[in-house]
């Protein structure tokens, strides 16, 4: 019998796979694919949202140094506890902000997160301005938007002086978006 060429791989394909394991190893590369997907996406997801479905703290200061530590007109950046650390978080508990002493007892502190897609800005003091590398969002001293996409100025934290401390009133990573 003389089988077109055609007819000769789709009898090849049915004898070298037949259909039940075909169908077999379908369903286990999309579950596979599947778990994996978990593995790496839960963890984001949840550190995303978390907070949000968890409820943050309410009403957590930070101190991030003595007052004596920062002069008045520079900024500069600090490091503190997040307001919602997990045991195994590791140094992934710790977070940061840029802060400015106004003058003998008032202090200015910007988010570190660049409002168009929340990358780190940093600060220019020669320049005066907050720089995000990302997309060339550029921010004046006092935050407000100077060029770029950034849609709105940098978030800024609450202050205060307690007992020579200052501190910083805490709130989860302000991601665009997420407000
Ligand atoms: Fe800053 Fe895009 S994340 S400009």
């Amino acid at each position: 019998m003389n089988l077109s060429t055609e007819e000769f791989e789709e009898q090849y394909e049915r004898q070298a796979s037949p259909p039940g394991r075909r169908t077999f190893l379908i369903v286990l590369s999309l579950v596979l694919g599947a778990f994996c997907s978990a593995i790496v996406g839960l963890p984001i997801v949840g550190s995303l949202i978390g907070p949000r479905l968890l409820g943050a703290p309410k009403d957590v200061w930070r101190p991030v140094g003595k007052t004596g530590a920062f002069k008045v007109g520079e900024t500069v950046e600090v490091v503190y506890i997040n307001p919602d650390p997990l045991s195994w978080a590791g140094v992934t508990d710790k977070t940061g902000a840029w802060l400015r002493r106004d003058d003998a007892t008032h202090f200015t502190a910007f988010s570190l997160n660049c409002q168009h897609l929340g990358c780190p800005v940093r600060w220019e003091a020669g320049a005066e301005l907050f720089m995000c590398p990302c997309h060339g969002g550029i921010y004046y001293a006092d935050g407000t938007v100077a060029a770029g996409p950034p849609p709105r100025a940098l978030q800024r934290y609450p202050t205060r002086v307690r007992d020579g401390q200052v501190e910083i009133h805490t709130s989860p990573i302000p991601l665009p978006g997420f407000e």
